[in-house]
């Protein structure tokens, strides 16, 4: 039986191979997409989400609009950001093979989908956390639907929007908080793991060469990646490479052992001036609070890749 998963997105160009990913492989079952204010504003996050499923022919996956800001915070950067790495629309043609908003806001589906669920509906946020605090918040008794929770954020070794935080943490703190101390079993893919499995431009001409929608926009997304890399924040001794961080995280729901865990305990950062947004990892137990994060430190580049060129060689 696939795995039901709902991913939560600030579509940017790692969120897009990530929703091409849960929508075509078949050892998934995506049930929708929630979008939010991250990468780009919410009306591109939302447009770029529809963009992609009507790319690769999956026109009729729910996609439901969700916060346009933080929980909290307010500078700009955090209230309308455009990131080189990703621009702000995608280079796909608008939707226009079906794929439609559909009424009602993410925080409020969230919270009837599971309400309404078996309990067996996996949640993926790749994006700040913002959707799903709001949802626990207004609604408590979703926690107990939800088996797991797999994000796409966090850093410990070193960040990407400041020396300490990464850039889904950084963004709205408040919402990660509310979220990593949620109770429920959660695995968090940070930049430890996703700077351990790059794609490179040989990588992306193999997906070109796939012939399909996926492989074509993969490799457009990837190329564009390795480009905003090379240019602000060069991976140590490979040029020509990139991190597609969230697609590592719907790529570790297929396969867990694509990625190595620790289990220990993890808070974010609210309040302080140098290192806001940053997840405190306490690796060796000293805080003694008991361990709540699946914490990734390593990922199998190779088979990320074999994954990547397997699922979007299909179509849908
Ligand atoms: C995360 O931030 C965004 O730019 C990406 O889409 C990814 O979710 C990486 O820090
Ligand atoms: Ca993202």
């Amino acid at each position: 039986m696939p795995t039901k998963v709902i991913l939560d997105v600030d579509t940017g160009t790692d969120d897009a191979v990530a929703l091409m990913v849960a929508a075509l492989s078949p050892d998934l079952d995506l049930v929708g997409a929630t979008s939010v204010n991250g990468n780009t504003t919410i009306d591109n996050t939302t447009e770029n989400t529809l963009r992609v499923f009507d790319w690769i022919g999956r026109p009729e996956v729910p996609v439901h609009r969700g916060c346009d800001r933080p929980l909290a915070r307010t500078q700009a950067e955090q209230l309308n950001p455009a990131r080189r790495i990703h621009g702000t629309l995608l280079d796909l043609p608008p939707a226009s093979r079906g794929a439609a908003l559909q009424p009602g806001h993410a925080v409020d589906w969230l919270i009837d989908t599971y309400l309404a669920s078996d309990g067996d509906i996996v949640l993926c946020p790749v994006g700040p956390l913002t959707n799903v605090a709001m949802a626990i918040q207004k609604e408590p008794r979703i926690l107990e639907a939800i088996p797991q929770i797999v994000i796409m954020g966090g850093a410990h070794d070193h960040g990407n929007s400041t020396p300490s935080a990464e850039f889904n943490i950084w963004l709205d703190p408040e919402a990660a908080r509310i979220v990593v101390n949620c109770g429920r079993p959660i695995r968090m893919i940070p930049l430890d793991a996703t700077h351990r499995a790059l794609v490179s431009v040989d990588d992306a001409a193999r997906l070109r060469a796939l012939g399909t929608p996926a492989g074509e926009a993969a490799a457009r997304f990837v190329l564009k990646r390795i480009d905003g890399y090379d240019a602000t924040q060069p991976m140590p001794h490979r040029a020509g490479a990139a991190p597609v961080h969230d697609a590592l995280a719907v790529c570790s729901i297929i396969d867990p052992s694509i990625v190595t865990t620790e289990f220990i305990p993890v808070d974010v950062e609210v309040n302080a001036e140098l290192s806001v947004g940053r997840t405190v990892c306490d690796f060796r137990f000293r805080g003694g609070k008991p361990a709540n994060v699946e914490f990734a430190i390593d990922a199998d580049e190779p088979r990320f890749v074999a994954m990547l060129l397997e699922i979007l060689g299909r179509t849908a």
